[in-house]
């Protein structure tokens, strides 16, 4: 009793539950959109349903995922995904963001796998009878093995493939997608994937990195004319995640190499959107570790689009090294995240107000922001409050960028609920729902009931 009644004491209900924004806020109006985001590979599992991708070869190689789990059942979301859209919609949310297994639609021998479509036909359709805006991802990372096995994204013709399946795709939809992205977060793709190597396939190859920087956003410019055909009516668009980057000291050296990380890993994937080319960088790299661009790619990639999303998580430190080139500096001042992410809200405002004063940007809207902490279930409750605070934080944040002249049109919460963290296995939790992995129940966390009141409260 004496603990319980010291809980009580600690537990300030006014200033913890509640996230607020000012009356007249931006976010507040009508039109803003609100939602929650999620991937195919990291929440559907059933693997056995769809073709091998290549996250299921990665998971079993030992030591790739720090917990040694897969996707193969994941949050079972293909088994539950009625109950699941009663929870989104439960949430009183006005989107949903989620992906496409390309290998549950395409198979090896290129047919279609109807099974597959209809789960897809039949979860779309459930959510626009309860209202909700679908924005829907072709590519959040799950390529199907048996392009891997032809070279995957380093071989050109994938991204020819890959504009064959937004055409498949786009017309077995119709009407029913509100938005479409053809890639997310390009830069995991190719620099998590083929340069740092934690992320499938796991190749360290710097040339390579760039030869599929490259056909990623050629598959992008590919899939657009595709997308802008079949489905006109839909906003199409693409993802990036950015990460503004700081000098670890004001020293010319670190200013230089802060300033080489953005154009890196930030205007990389941006720049030949808007501008037709990549960032001067590549000129400076060796002739042999450039990527290989054929004539007229550039004027593909640029094409107009409806939106750009945009996933802010943190922001990033950089020093010069000794091989004139750039490393970061992880974070070791508190707060941050359970992924060891500083929590710099600041950072949204910033890299926001960047890119719009350089580009001549659509309507941008935030398609992932979200904290992994270490929830506990306890009671049948999830008492994350530094969660409701990061998300408080940045939506402040976001209004910030608004108010200082940013068309922002949406705010997706990443995640509907915890699910499979790519290298990081399931021990990281991001989700405003919490997963028992044992029994597959799902909770709502406190910045759920946060965020179901703050969307509840503008109507
Ligand atoms: C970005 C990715 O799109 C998503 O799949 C991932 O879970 C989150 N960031 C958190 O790392």
């Amino acid at each position: 009793l004496l603990s319980v009644s010291r809980k009580l004491a600690q537990w300030n209900p006014k200033k913890t539950m509640k996230i607020t924004l000012a009356n007249n806020s931006a976010l507040l109006q009508p039109n803003f959109v609100f939602g929650v985001a999620t991937a195919a590979f990291q929440i559907e599992g059933a693997a056995d349903s769809r073709e091998p991708c290549i996250w299921d070869t990665f998971c079993a190689e030992p030591g790739r995922i720090k917990d040694g789990s897969d996707g193969l059942v994941a949050c079972d979301h293909l088994n539950r995904w009625r109950e699941d859209v009663e929870l989104i919609a439960s949430l009183g949310v006005d989107a949903y963001r989620l992906s496409l297994a390309w290998g549950r639609i395409i198979r090896r021998d290129g047919s279609v796998n109807q099974a597959g479509l209809d789960f897809y036909l039949n979860l779309l359709d459930a959510l626009k009878a309860k209202n909700i805006k679908t924005f829907v991802t072709l590519y959040h990372w799950d390529l199907p093995q048996y392009l891997q096995d032809n070279g995957g994204w380093l071989n050109r013709d994938t991204a020819y493939k890959f504009a064959d399946y937004a055409d498949i795709v786009s017309r077995a939809f119709g009407d029913r997608v509100y938005s479409y992205a053809t890639l997310n977060e390009p830069f995991c793709s190719a620099y998590l994937s083929y340069e740092a190597g934690i992320h499938a396939p796991g190749v360290q190859n710097r040339q390579w990195g760039r030869q599929v920087a490259h056909h990623l956003l050629l598959a992008h410019g590919l899939a657009m004319q595709v997308l802008q055909k079949n489905a006109p009516q839909a906003l199409n668009g693409i993802v990036l995640n950015f990460s503004p980057c700081y000098p670890a000291t004001n020293s010319d050296a670190d200013q230089r190499a802060a300033r080489m990380a953005d154009q890196y890993h930030n205007h990389w994937y941006i720049q030949p959107l808007f501008e037709g080319r990549y960032p001067d960088l590549l000129q400076q790299l060796p002739a042999d570790e450039q990527p290989s661009i054929a004539d007229g790619d550039m004027a593909i990639i640029a094409q107009p689009l409806d939106y750009l999303g945009i996933n802010y998580y943190t922001r990033t430190v950089y020093r010069a090294n000794s091989k004139g080139w750039f490393s970061d500096v992880p974070p070791n001042t508190p707060p941050l995240t359970d992924m060891g992410w500083e929590i710099y809200p600041q950072g949204l405002t910033e890299i926001l107000l960047q890119m719009h004063r350089r580009y001549p940007l659509p309507p941008l809207y935030i398609t992932e922001n979200g904290a992994a902490m270490p929830d506990q279930l306890q009671d049948g409750a999830v008492q994350d409050t530094r969660r409701l605070a990061y998300f408080q934080q940045h939506l402040q944040a976001t209004e910030d960028a608004i108010n200082a002249g940013v068309r922002i049109d949406g705010y997706f919460a990443w995640s509907l609920m915890d699910n499979f963290e790519w290298a990081e296995g399931y021990a990281k939790r991001f989700g405003i729902v919490y997963v028992d992995y044992q029994t597959q129940q799902r909770t709502l966390k406190l910045s759920a009931l946060a965020l179901r009141d703050l969307f509840a409260n503008r109507r």
